[in-house]
């Protein structure tokens, strides 16, 4: 093994993406393998733990035997194994975690356990080679919302969170009510494009105690009422105008907050990342406001905003680089902080 190049396996398959990558580096993607059940799941309108986890089995395998062959490695000339433990569906979790060991303990190399949120902050490393902390990130996904002051590549700090629902759960929720099907986050967007984002006026959640948290339980059943009430008085719904209303209404506050945040911690680079960094027009709008303020902007491209193995290759870089090691018996954990250690 050289300085100069670290290959590490990273393996994700906290949720319903099965995803192998190796990363040299921790910047330059060689594979990044995702096999998506998106599908499977569509029907139930959400992830059912125990069909995502039988369907990680049958993908792990193949999965890391494809992403081998596209970096043109052998398991041999890896350098260590990186595994999302925490925080996720804890079948799905183990899938990950246990071939993550038997590799590890069978190739005698080092195990590295990686938060899978810290994982979607590291996906920034390989979008933007030159990004270095400290910087505030906003993570938005199907699970969590949250603004980290990320003050070294392994020390984070939780600065602002929701009370309630996840920024991409409203998304979820909200195209469940209006008949849109599943995951509501991408079809939610293209529709706003052709919707007035002026049309209905849906609440925006802040907190007076100088908190930066979020909370999306409002706008969701302020979207669910407005729709309800249009139905019993006979009257048009237009799913174009709801969209680009509650989009905004949502991507304000995730962007006000952000801001504030920034200019507390006196940072001049704002990330963003997860599922809901997919959003363009949450990547837009935190751009302007960015721009405005003299703070950078940087967020990945679609590809490593949503589940995928590269994010958490990228991690474990960092947490081999520093020898944090994980033990043979490490475990999955399904709820664990950003930060926290097990
Ligand atoms: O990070 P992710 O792939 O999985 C979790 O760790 O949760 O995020 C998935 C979430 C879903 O809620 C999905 O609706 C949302 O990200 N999402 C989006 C978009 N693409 C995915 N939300 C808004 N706009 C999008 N374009
Ligand atoms: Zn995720």
């Amino acid at each position: 093994m050289s300085e100069e190049s670290v290959v590490i396996l990273g393996i994700e398959t906290s949720c319903d993406e099965t995803s192998a990558a190796i990363v040299r580096n921790g910047r330059e993607v060689l594979a990044n393998t995702i096999s998506t059940q998106m599908d499977l799941h569509k029907q139930y309108g959400g992830v059912v733990p125990e069909i995502a986890s039988r369907r990680h089995i049958e993908s792990i395998l193949p999965v890391i035997e494809e992403t081998l062959k596209e970096a043109k490695l052998t398991l041999e000339e890896l350098d260590a194994i990186a595994v999302t433990y925490a925080p996720g569906l804890v079948g799905a979790l183990l899938v990950g975690v246990s071939t993550a060991k038997a590799l590890s303990f069978s190739l005698k190399k080092p195990l590295l356990a990686v938060h899978h949120i810290e994982g979607h902050i590291a996906a920034n490393y390989i979008a933007h080679p030159g990004l270095k902390p400290p910087y505030i990130c906003l993570v938005v996904s199907g699970g969590h919302t949250l603004i980290v002051y990320v003050k070294d590549y392994t020390c984070f700090e939780i600065v602002g969170k929701t009370r309630d629902d996840a920024a991409g759960e409203a998304f979820d929720k909200v195209a469940r009510t209006l008949n849109l099907g599943y995951p509501g986050g991408p079809i939610i967007e293209q529709l706003a494009r052709k919707g007035n984002a002026n049309a209905v006026h849906f609440p925006r959640t802040y907190f007076r105690d100088n908190s930066l948290d979020f909370s999306f339980s409002g706008i969701k059943t302020s979207v669910l009422q407005y729709v309800r009430s249009r139905e019993v008085k006979h009257e048009e719904i237009v799913v174009e105008d709801i969209a680009a209303s509650f989009q905004q209404a949502v991507l304000e506050v995730l962007v006000k907050n952000t801001l504030i945040a920034a200019k507390s911690y006196g940072v001049d680079t704002v990330a963003i990342s997860g599922g809901v960094a997919a959003n363009r027009a949450l990547c837009d709008l935190m751009e302007q406001s960015c721009d405005s303020q003299g703070v950078s902007c940087v967020y990945p491209s679609v590809c490593l905003c949503t589940d995928n193995a590269a994010m958490i290759a990228a991690q474990g870089y960092q947490l081999f680089t520093r020898k944090k090691y994980a033990p043979l018996d490490l475990n999955a954990i399904p709820y664990l902080k950003v930060g926290e250690k097990s």
